[in-house]
C-alpha cells in the first residue's frame, strides 16, 4: 500500500519549503498547498526533489493527505481554517506556527486566548482530527539550506500519544533532527516561548542560527 501524502499548507514559504524538501528527500510524497498553485509550482520546479512534490490548492492538498503540516503565519490560521471548514475530517494536523509580533522593535508573543498557537489550531478543527505541534524552534533558513546537516532537537507535543508518535516520526525522518516528546498540546506554550528566546539570543549574539539541544536524556 502506498503511503498517503503529507500536505504542507504554505509549503513554499520560508519554513514550509525547507520542511517540504527535507521530507521529500526522506522519501515522503509531499503536496504543497498554496493559495496560488501556479506560482508555487514555479518555485517547486527549482527543488532537487521536485519529482516527489506536487502542488495543489489548500482544499485539494488536505483532501489528498492524512497528515497536514500548517506552515502558515499565525495571523492567517483562523481565516484559513474557517475557509477550509468541512475539509478536515480525520488524520493529523501538525502546527509549526509561533505567534511572534514585533512591538517597538522587540519580539514578543501575541496574546492568544487559547494559550498557544497550537491550541488556537485545536480550537478550530473537529475532534476527529488530531493536532500536534513540531518544527517550531528550528530556524527556517537552517532548514532551507537543504544540504546542511542538522544537529538539534525539535520539541513535539500533541493531544494524544498517537498524534505525538506520528509527529515524532516526521521529525526523525529528517536526518540530524531528534524529536523530544514533551507531552500534551498545552506544552506548545513553552515551545513557542523557546522560539521567542531563540530570537532574543540571536539578536544579542548577532547570529541567526540559535536552536536547541537537550542533554541528560
Ligand atoms: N521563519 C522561521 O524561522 C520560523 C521558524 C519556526 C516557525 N515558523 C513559523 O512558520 C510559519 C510560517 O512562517 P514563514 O516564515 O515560513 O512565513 P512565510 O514565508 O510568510 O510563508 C508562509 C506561507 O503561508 C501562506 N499564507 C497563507 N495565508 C497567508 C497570509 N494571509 N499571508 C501570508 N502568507 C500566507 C503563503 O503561501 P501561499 O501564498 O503559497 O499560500 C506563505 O508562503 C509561521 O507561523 C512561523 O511562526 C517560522
Amino acid at each position: 500500500v502506498q503511503p498517503r501524502s503529507i500536505a504542507i499548507l504554505g509549503g513554499t514559504g520560508r519554513q514550509g519549503r525547507g520542511l517540504a524538501q527535507r521530507l521529500a528527500s526522506a522519501g515522503y510524497r509531499i503536496v504543497v498547498g498554496s493559495r496560488n498553485p501556479t506560482q508555487a509550482a514555479e518555485s517547486v520546479r527549482a527543488w532537487r526533489v521536485s519529482d516527489r512534490v506536487s502542488v495543489a490548492t489548500y482544499v485539494d492538498a488536505v483532501a489528498r493527505a492524512d497528515r497536514v503540516i500548517l506552515a502558515l503565519p499565525f495571523d492567517a490560521i483562523a481565516a484559513t481554517l474557517e475557509r477550509l471548514r468541512g475539509t478536515f475530517t480525520r488524520g493529523l494536523v501538525i502546527d509549526v506556527s509561533v505567534p511572534v509580533v514585533f512591538e517597538a522593535g522587540q519580539a514578543a508573543l501575541a496574546r492568544v486566548p487559547e494559550g498557544s498557537a497550537a491550541e488556537h489550531v485545536r480550537a478550530r478543527l473537529p475532534p476527529e482530527v488530531a493536532v500536534a505541534a513540531a518544527f517550531k524552534t528550528i530556524p527556517a533558513h537552517v532548514l532551507d539550506e537543504v544540504d546542511r546537516p542538522l544537529d538539534c532537537d525539535e520539541f513535539v507535543c500533541g493531544d494524544s500519544g498517537d498524534a505525538r508518535a506520528a509527529a515524532v516520526e516526521l521529525v526523525e525522518a529528517i536526518a540530524g533532527l531528534r524529536a523530544i516528546d514533551v507531552g500534551p498540546l498545552s506544552r506548545a506554550r513553552s515551545i513557542e516561548h523557546l522560539t521567542l528566546l531563540a530570537i532574543g539570543i540571536n539578536r544579542r549574539h548577532k547570529s541567526q542560527d540559535a536552536r536547541f539541544r537537550i542533554v541528560g536524556l
